[in-house]
């Protein structure tokens, strides 16, 4: 063999030795790789790979219950991720997603939170849904207070979740007449995205009553309902025994505050409310501004 490697390489020597202990050394490093081994890894580098600590679930002789592992203090709720007190970062920004998640998880009405009534199991109330005697499940009113900012936030958030398929305008999903409605998902395929509108919405014929969204005698109608749909999603009764519910929509309560859920639900009446709206409830200065593109777009007035 070494005949031919000093016929191939024309390498004599110390030079033959070298290349032969290089390929040695490479043939030893590399030889390992995809072999099991039960021995820990050669480091070269020692990081903060090898240190001490306590392994989950391992057992402590430190402590008397053994546990390595420790239980949270009786009476304490755990809440986020960030162990600040947000009163202490007052006014700076970074601290107001904290505040909003502290304030939501601490708060103990389940109306404010769940958007379901008194006595309503949250986690069954979307079980065997029918106007007749649903209509009780879900608070009729947004429980906190609708302010300009609130209703800034409701159509930042809508237009960051809800758009993609209801569209910014909540028009609904689905093509007519050769036109897409709705966000971007529901535009292409899902017909199945309801109108927030009624009939004298283009996409007619899948949401048959105006008042579908907005007869608070019905369930469909409280405020309630569609907070409930913002964090829970939509999903359609087991066919079988045992069965896993199937999804329609899918929820968004890890993405929303209680308070975001809230401001959601008061942009989207916004959006019913400016439907009806006529151009004399338009302030002087958008007005003049609409009337003008309609002019120019050959409309009257
Ligand atoms: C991924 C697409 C998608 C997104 C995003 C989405 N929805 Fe939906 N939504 C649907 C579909 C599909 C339905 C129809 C479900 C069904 O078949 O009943 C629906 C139905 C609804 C309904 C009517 C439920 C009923 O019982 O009539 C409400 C209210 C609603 N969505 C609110 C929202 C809100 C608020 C958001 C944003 C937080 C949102 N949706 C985000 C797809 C979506």
């Amino acid at each position: 063999m070494l005949r031919t490697l000093y016929k191939m390489t024309r390498l004599r020597g110390p030079a033959l030795i070298a290349l032969l202990s290089a390929c040695a050394a490479a043939a030893s490093m590399a030889g390992c790789r995809g072999d099991r081994s039960g021995k820990p890894p050669r480091e070269f580098l020692i990081d903060m790979d090898d240190q001490q600590r306590w392994n989950p679930q391992s057992r402590s002789d430190f402590f008397a219950d053994g546990r390595t592992m420790r239980r949270p203090m009786p009476h304490t709720v755990p809440f986020g991720r960030t162990d600040v007190d947000p009163g202490a970062f007052e006014g700076q920004s970074w601290a107001e997603h904290v505040r909003i998640q502290r304030a939501s998880l601490l708060k103990d009405s389940p109306q404010e939170a769940f958007g379901t009534a008194a006595g309503i199991d949250p986690l069954r109330a979307w079980i065997g849904l029918d106007e007749a005697d649903a209509a009780e499940r879900f608070v009729r009113h947004i429980p906190i207070q609708v302010t300009t900012e609130l209703l800034r936030r409701g159509q930042e958030r809508f237009n960051i979740f809800c758009a993609a398929c209801h569209g910014y305008q909540g028009e609904g999903g689905g093509i007519r007449d050769n036109v897409g409605y709705g966000g971007l998902v529901g535009r292409r395929w899902s017909y199945a995205v309801p109108s927030f509108h009624g009939p004298e919405n283009p996409v007619t014929g899948q949401n048959e009553d105006p008042m579908k969204y907005r007869d608070p005698s019905r369930y469909t109608g409280r405020d309630g309902y569609l907070y409930y749909v913002a964090m829970n999603g939509v999903r359609a009764a087991p066919s079988a025994p045992g069965e896993d519910p199937k999804p329609l929509m899918p929820g968004y309560s890890h993405a929303l505050s209680s308070e975001d859920g809230w401001a959601i639900v008061a942009y989207i009446r916004a959006l019913q409310l400016s439907r009806d709206a006529s151009i004399d409830d338009v302030p002087p200065g958008p007005r003049e501004m609409l009337n003008a593109n309609r002019r120019a777009l050959g409309g009257d007035q």
